[in-house]
């Protein structure tokens, strides 16, 4: 197979648990995986920890441990929660492990060999923290910029890498392949490194002295390799560098995604050191930005959900990794807040595509007794444009995941699924059952079926559980389809008896704060804000069927269409306005307010009425026709 792909993450350190920071780059890794796969290559996925180095030493030390065990435990915390997150990595790499300590000796003794490692003195200001050695430059006041501590000047001989002596070649490099490192402002920031003063060579060694806990160099056991010369090297070495089979197949179509803090020892120690060992540099490191908790109150309020199987169990699974993915440009910081999670899975999820999937699954049960109808070939009911709207979200959303912007294409391809509810209220498949109009109705309602097919395989790769409920609920197989087929709008099975999936993503109301507010946010009597409006859920709904209540002058029980089902609700407008003018009238309806009993039958909802005065008679609010049933007020 000539289409292959190769995703790395950084491999984490074991000195902190699993955070948000990492799930993030670890999901996107992921879902490249099953994008790749999905597009038809054969596709591999490497994560790990890194366990070497002063700051896992200095935290065993704290924790009372040895270092081994230290590292056993934590790299054992990020397999299980990505194994919770169903992250499906195919493998996962230790640098404590042999496979991995025998490339580095091997790769430092070819360096070595090749006259690119001198011994030399050094003299520098050390961060524990980051794990090297900071130039004045780089200094803040004396401090290291990202601790925030006075830095220690240290003196020692120790071995170097003569990075410069490929500097020229790597700025070559980048210029000749322009997307090298991505997006462009990391590049700009590597070449303006490098460009500006010639590069310092790297210290890879510590004296075992000062820090035991890495790997010896071959050629001077009274040194350790310095933690990031050992760690870079994780990217071949778990595919059996220089002669395993997956080295060769994987290593010439690999991408690096890192975040925007790692991108010196990435984007030039590691091409560097590539370079003097003789191996072709890799495709593209792919950057993204930080996730900022600006906002305080949140980490101390949500506490736990900041933790990623915390998020999880609040969220979802397939919730979080749509947020994630929708909610961060590539490259860019993005705000991580609670409102922001729940819009999106309020507005994306439960509103556009859980719907969507929610009416057309309750119109296929209603008209067609759950069995998909068939396709009537007298009536294309706008299937040409169906297919060619699908086929251009689609490949935007293909084209920019491609190239990491999941946000970008994921935007774009929910165009479609918008355009999916549009084609619903504009076809009214309740007018067109109540006219008998079966060859029209059959139509519209496969398209639909057939289109949430598509959009569920599309979307497998992000919402990895839900997407195959509904392929499942369809009786489709999904796992084997491919990307032609699934423009086809073709693939499902004439009279198959759908299942019943409920409601795919339920709407999530906002937490109170704990009931604590500060002073700027204490209520102003009378007064609600937009968060508390915005769980109120109008929506404009169609008045199907209306009759008196028997035995009440006041009462109404009227039959709507709420865009998410057909329900009852009964109305205290009997005295005002006769059963016959109100069919077929849009109204404003609450719909998630609570059911209640009235004589003796079910409410499910109310509708809006206005009084001019107190005690006035109630006057309906009436819709103009031209906007959907089911859209929603705010
Ligand atoms: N061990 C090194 C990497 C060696 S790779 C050869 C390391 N480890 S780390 O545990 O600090 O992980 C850093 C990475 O975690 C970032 O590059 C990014 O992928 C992820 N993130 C950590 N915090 C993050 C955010 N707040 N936001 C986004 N990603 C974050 O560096």
């Amino acid at each position: 197979m000539d289409k292959k792909f190769y995703v790395t993450t950084p491999i984490y350190y074991v000195n902190a648990e699993p955070h948000l920071g990492h799930a993030y780059t670890t999901i996107l890794a992921d879902f490249m995986k099953r994008f790749y796969t999905m597009l038809g290559y054969d596709s591999y996925f490497l994560t790990g920890t890194d366990e070497h180095g002063d700051k896992i030493y200095e935290a065993a030390k704290e924790g009372h441990t040895t270092p081994e065990k230290y590292a056993d435990r934590v790299s054992g915390l990020f397999r299980k929660t990505w194994k919770e997150m169903g992250i499906d990595n195919d493998d996962f790499i230790r640098t404590t492990e042999e496979r991995h300590k025998k490339v580095v000796r091997d790769i430092l003794q070819k360096v070595y060999d090749k006259g690119d490692i001198y011994f030399g003195n050094y003299g520098g200001f050390y961060c524990v923290g980051c794990e090297r050695f900071f130039t004045e430059k780089e200094m803040v006041n004396g401090k290291c910029p990202d601790h925030d501590k006075e830095l220690d000047y240290i003196e020692e001989k120790n071995y170097f890498f003569k990075m410069n002596n490929y500097q020229q070649w790597l700025i070559d490099h980048i210029n000749e392949n322009p997307d090298f490192i991505r997006p462009e402002r990391y590049k700009n920031e590597v070449l303006s490194m490098l460009k500006g003063e010639e590069l310092e060579d790297l210290c890879i060694s510590r004296p075992v002295t000062r820090l035991s806990w890495g790997i010896p160099l071959p050629f001077d056991e009274n040194y350790v390799t310095y933690v990031w010369f050992d760690a870079l090297i994780n990217y071949i070495s778990a595919l059996g560098y220089p002669q395993g089979e997956k080295f060769k197949k994987y290593w010439p179509v690999s991408e690096h995604i890192i975040a925007k803090d790692i991108v010196k020892p990435h984007g030039i120690f590691w091409p560097t050191m590539l370079k003097a060992a003789g191996v072709e540099p890799f495709c593209h490191l792919n950057v993204h930005g930080y996730w900022i908790m600006e906002d305080a109150k949140m980490s101390k309020s949500l506490g736990n959900v900041i933790t990623p199987s915390g998020l999880i169990e609040e969220y979802g699974n397939d919730e979080i990794r749509y947020f994630f993915l929708r909610e961060m440009t590539f490259g860019l910081d993005s705000k991580f807040n609670h409102e922001i999670i729940v819009d999106r899975i309020n507005y994306d999820l439960a509103n556009d595509l859980g719907n969507l999937i929610k009416r057309t699954f309750n119109m296929t049960e209603k008209y067609f007794q759950g069995r998909i109808p068939k396709f009537e070939p007298e009536e294309p009911a706008q299937r040409e444009e169906l297919i060619k709207r699908l086929k251009s979200s689609s490949e935007r959303y293909i084209e920019n995941a491609r190239k990491f912007q999941t946000s970008v294409g994921i935007e774009s391809f929910w165009e479609f699924v918008r355009y999916l509810n549009k084609y619903i209220d504009e076809n009214k498949p309740w007018h067109l059952f109540k006219e008998k109009n079966n060859n029209k109705l059959s139509s519209v309602m496969r398209n639909l079926l057939e289109a949430i097919y598509s959009v569920s395989f599309l979307l497998s790769p992000i919402l990895i559980n839900k997407s195959f409920e509904v392929i499942k609920a369809l009786g489709a197989e999904g796992e084997d389809a491919d990307i032609e087929g699934i423009y086809s709008l073709s693939n499902l099975t004439d009279g198959y008896k759908i299942c019943d999936i409920g409601i795919l993503f339920p709407r999530i109301d906002l937490k109170k704060d704990n009931g604590k507010k500060d002073d700027n946010e204490k209520e102003i009597e009378g007064l609600i804000d937009i968060k508390e409006f915005s769980r109120v859920d109008i929506r404009v709904a169609e008045i199907l069927e209306a009759e008196k209540v028997e035995g009440s002058d006041k009462l109404l029980q009227l039959k709507v269409d709420s865009g998410l089902d057909e329900r009852t609700i009964i109305a205290g407008i009997a005295g005002e306005y006769d059963p016959q003018y109100l069919k077929n009238k849009k109204i404003l309806l609450v719909a998630n307010l609570k059911p209640a009993k009235i004589f003796k039958r079910e409410s499910k909802g109310m509708l809006l009425a206005a009084r001019s005065e107190k005690k006035g008679k109630p006057i309906l609010i009436e819709i103009d026709d031209s906007i959907p049933t089911g859209a929603r007020l705010g």
